[in-house]
Parts: structure tokens; C-alpha cells; sequence
């Protein structure tokens, strides 16, 4: 059951009478609405009248205006202006440039700019790894999007994606220290994207590519990591398969059983189901079957593309066919990212004991994380109102430090695999249990563990 949160929160400004019953008149009238007060605050004061900010959650924009027009129904309330807390955050744009070096007279001018600089140019022309050092690239990290795929909403375009890419560049710098730009490519054509990012690439230590829709995804994430001297990381793909394994290996350490013992169902062979096969795939799992809208991905299934064939080629050992509720017969664990309310708790009860269920649809899991409590284990969704939020800002952030740090040309399983480990590791024995299976978004310790786990992998193989 959703409840009201600060993702529709507005503040009211209104004018009430200076009598001692108003502020619980409306309190009252908000709390009957159905609103949760956050916050009350006069900010005039007169004989005749008071003017009051009252703060609230909503559940949605059709709900905060109910909770306004049962406020003006009152006797004597006048509401003067409604913001919505969520818009004045967005207003100007969420992040910015500065400089890291004064510019307070004519000798700062001189080295920071002409015609001190010019000798740094010609020793990058010269050396031009140098830029490594010498420039923004050492930590500077492009969020590329064609506005494909925003968050669940579908293709807005890259002008409307900019928010989403904007709140990403303001997590990599919280969480890493990471300057992250965005880059929303005004095209959704493969080869216009591909060239874009090349010609932008001299600028950056690192490409994240971010709500790119599948399977477009899937190709210009290839193609660049080819033509490129830097990482390419797909975050909708990796970000979440990172997550997902290192979420995964908690769980079954709580119900303990080994994953090569395990038959995993992963539903949604998209973007992010496809990148969390692969890794899983790399742990060596007993069985994998995937599951997509079609039904059971097999090797005979007509009408596969090139990514269904690959799944289908190294998952699904008995090649059977069916819907999803066949999957899930004797199956360990279910991994969802597909769409929402796809099972119920009956479907669940066909799993083996101790059942693993993700169900990660966002904003709607597959299946109500209350009914799947009634038989599952572990639970686990993308939800922040319920226990173990698998969210890719537990990865994101670490994984390009670290691979900015170690001054990375390439990404590998191996260091998704050790981003992976590392988010589990920061859960140590003493706090692991059925609903803490993942740390908090908000454990500063998670993202330098990653880095370090990243860093090492990379030096591993340099
Ligand atoms: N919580 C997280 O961390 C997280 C991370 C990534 C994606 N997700 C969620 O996962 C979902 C998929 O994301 P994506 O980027 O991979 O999308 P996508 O469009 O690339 O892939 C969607 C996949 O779901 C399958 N699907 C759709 N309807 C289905 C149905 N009724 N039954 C079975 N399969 C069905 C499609 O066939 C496709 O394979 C979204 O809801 C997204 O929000 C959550």
C-alpha cells in the first residue's frame, strides 16, 4: 500500500484566522485528506490574520490538489499559492561548474589561462596521456543519453531526460567525488550516437551510457568499447547486474544454499535482464532460465534476436518452453525486471523452499513484495519503502572512481564481479539477516569499497 512521500510534496501558503483552534482545523483537514504534515510554519503575523507555509507529502499530483481544495474549503482559510517542492528543486538545473583555482589578479590569469596555459597544451599535444593528468579528464565522467528509455517512462526524448541525467551527475560527485556531465544526444540513431560519443570522448576518463533503449543499447555499447581508450558503462545494464549479484550472494548466504546448486529465473531479458544473466553466468549457477514477454527463452523459440540467441545459447540446460509460472516450478531464486504484478504468492508457494524473489519493476514489482513474503525467504525490490532497495547507486559511483583512480582503458567482468562482491562484503555477518541483505544507499563506506575492489581488479590486469 503506497504512502504518502516526498516525491509529491508541496507547501501551502495560506491565510488562516489568528484564532487558536486554526492550526488544528488544519491539521485536521489535512490528516483527513489523507496528506502526512512535514512541516508548519507562520511567516506573517497580523491582528487580523496569520499566513502559514504548511509543508505535506501527497501521494501523487491529483492527491496534493485534494488535500489544497479540502484547505480552502475551510471557514476562513484563504490558500494564497501551492509549489510543488519537487519543481523548486529542479529550478536553474541541479548541478554546476566551478572553478578549482582563484582567479584573483593578473598572475593567476596568467597561469590558470594565457599565456601560462599554452605551455600545458603543448605538453598534452606532445604526450597526449598527459590529459590524464593535466586536465578535467583524470575525474570527469560523460552521462550519455538519447532519451530512449527515462527512468519507466519511455521514449521523452533527450531535452526531457536531462533531469534524470542532471540527479546522476549530483549522486556521482555526493557519493565518489566523480564530476559527471550530462551529455543528451538530440538523435536515436545508432551510427549519429556512436560518432557523437567518439567525438566527445577526448574530454572525459570515463563514458556511462544511461537509459538507452534495448537493444539499441546493446550494440553502441559494444561498438564504443571497441573504438575507445576509455571505460564504456552501460549503467541501466551493469549498474543494475552488479547490484543484483552482490544482492544475490547475501540472500543465499542467508538461506544457505550455493548458486551452483540453484536454478535461477531471471524475467525481463531487456537492458537489465540480459546484463544480469551474464554475470550470473560468470558464478557458475546451476540453472538459468530466462523469461521474457514471449514466454521461456529456448534455443527453438522462433523469432529470436541476436541477444535472445545468445541467452538462449548458454541458459535454460533442459531447452524447455513455457510461461513464466512453468519457470518458477522448483526454482531457488526469481530475479524480475520486466513489468509489474506478473505472479502471486501461489506461484511463489511452487518454488523450492526457501525461495529467493527479486522483484525489481519499477514502480510496480511483478509480484506485491507482501504476498511473496508469505512464502519467499528473501525478498528483495526497487522500492524505497520496503526492505532491501536494490539500487544502482550502490555501484555506480565506486565503479568509476576506481576505474578513474586506476586511469581504467576498459571495463571487465572481473571488476563488475568485484564491485559486486564488494557491496555484499560492506553487510558483514553480524548484520546480514533476511531483510538486510544489501547496505543503505546512504553507507558512505559502500561506494570506497567498491572503488578500492575496482581498482584492484584493474590492477590485477594491467
Ligand atoms: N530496481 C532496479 O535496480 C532496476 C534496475 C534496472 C531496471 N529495473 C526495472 O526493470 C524493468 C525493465 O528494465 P529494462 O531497462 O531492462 O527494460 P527493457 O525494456 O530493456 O526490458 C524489458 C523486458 O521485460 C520483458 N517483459 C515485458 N513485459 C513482460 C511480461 N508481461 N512478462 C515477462 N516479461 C516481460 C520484455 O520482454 C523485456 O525483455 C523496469 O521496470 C525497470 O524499472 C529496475
Amino acid at each position: 500500500m503506497p504512502v504518502p512521500g516526498p516525491g509529491y510534496s508541496i507547501t501551502v501558503r495560506l491565510e488562516a484566522p489568528p484564532s487558536a483552534s486554526a492550526a488544528g482545523d488544519l491539521t485536521s483537514a489535512v490528516g483527513r485528506a489523507g496528506g502526512v504534515i512535514t512541516a508548519f510554519d507562520v511567516v506573517e503575523s497580523h491582528n487580523d490574520r496569520v499566513v502559514i507555509d504548511l509543508t505535506c507529502n501527497a501521494l501523487s499530483a491529483n492527491h496534493a490538489k485534494d488535500i489544497t481544495d479540502t484547505l480552502g474549503q475551510l471557514p476562513g482559510i484563504v490558500v494564497r499559492k501551492v509549489s510543488d517542492r519537487t519543481f523548486l528543486v529542479h529550478l536553474g538545473g541541479k548541478i554546476e561548474i566551478s572553478s578549482k583555482v582563484p582567479l584573483r589578479n593578473r598572475d593567476d590569469l596568467s597561469r590558470a589561462y594565457t599565456p601560462g596555459v599554452a605551455r600545458v597544451c603543448q605538453a598534452i599535444a606532445e604526450n597526449p596521456d598527459d590529459a590524464r593528468r593535466l586536465t578535467i579528464k583524470r575525474n570527469t565522467v560523460a552521462v550519455v543519453t538519447d532519451g530512449s528509455a527515462v527512468l519507466g517512462l519511455g521514449n521523452l526524448g533527450p531535452a526531457a531526460a536531462l533531469p534524470v541525467m542532471e540527479g546522476k551527475a549530483a549522486l556521482f560527485k555526493k557519493f565518489a567525488g566523480v564530476d559527471a556531465w550530462p551529455v543528451c544526444l538530440d538523435t536515436q540513431d545508432t551510427e549519429e550516437i556512436i560518432r557523437a560519443v567518439e567525438l566527445i570522448a577526448p574530454v572525459y576518463g570515463g563514458i556511462n551510457l544511461e537509459d538507452i533503449a534495448a537493444p539499441r543499447c546493446f550494440e553502441i555499447e559494444a561498438r564504443l568499447r571497441e573504438k575507445l581508450d576509455i571505460p564504456v558503462f552501460h549503467d541501466d545494464q551493469h549498474g543494475t547486474a552488479i547490484v543484483v549479484v552482490g544482492a544475490l550472494r547475501n540472500a543465499l548466504r542467508v538461506v544457505g544454499k550455493k548458486i551452483s546448486d540453484c536454478k535461477l529465473v531471471v524475467c525481463g531479458v531487456g537492458a537489465a535482464g540480459s546484463a544480469i544473466i551474464r554475470l550470473l553466468l560468470k558464478q557458475e549457477p546451476g540453472d538459468v532460465v530466462a523469461v521474457d514477454v514471449d514466454g521461456i527463452v529456448h534455443r527453438d523459440r522462433p523469432g529470436l534476436d541476436e541477444n535472445l540467441k545468445s541467452i538462449a545459447a548458454v541458459t535454460n540446460k533442459g531447452n524447455v518452453s513455457g510461461r513464466l509460472h512453468d519457470a518458477l516450478v522448483g526454482a531457488d531464486v526469481f530475479i524480475g525486471v520486466s513489468a509489474p504484478n506478473l505472479f502471486g504468492a501461489e506461484q511463489v508457494a511452487t518454488m523450492n523452499q526457501d525461495a529467493i524473489v527479486f522483484a525489481l519493476a519499477n514502480p510496480d514489482p511483478e509480484i506485491d513484495p507482501m504476498e511473496a513474503q508469505k512464502h519467499a525467504a528473501v525478498v528483495a525490490t526497487g522500492r524505497s519503502d520496503f526492505p532491501n532497495q536494490i539500487n544502482n547507486v550502490l555501484a555506480f559511483p565506486g565503479v568509476f572512481r576506481g576505474l578513474l583512480d586506476a586511469h581504467a582503458r576498459t571495463i571487465t567482468d572481473s571488476m563488475l564481479l568485484a564491485a559486486a562482491t564488494a557491496i555484499a562484503d560492506v553487510v558483514d555477518g553480524q548484520k546480514l539477516n533476511a531483510s538486510f541483505i544489501v547496505p543503505s544507499v546512504f553507507d558512505t563506506s559502500v561506494a570506497p569499497a567498491v572503488a578500492e575492489a575496482v581498482r584492484k581488479a584493474a590492477a590485477a590486469q594491467s
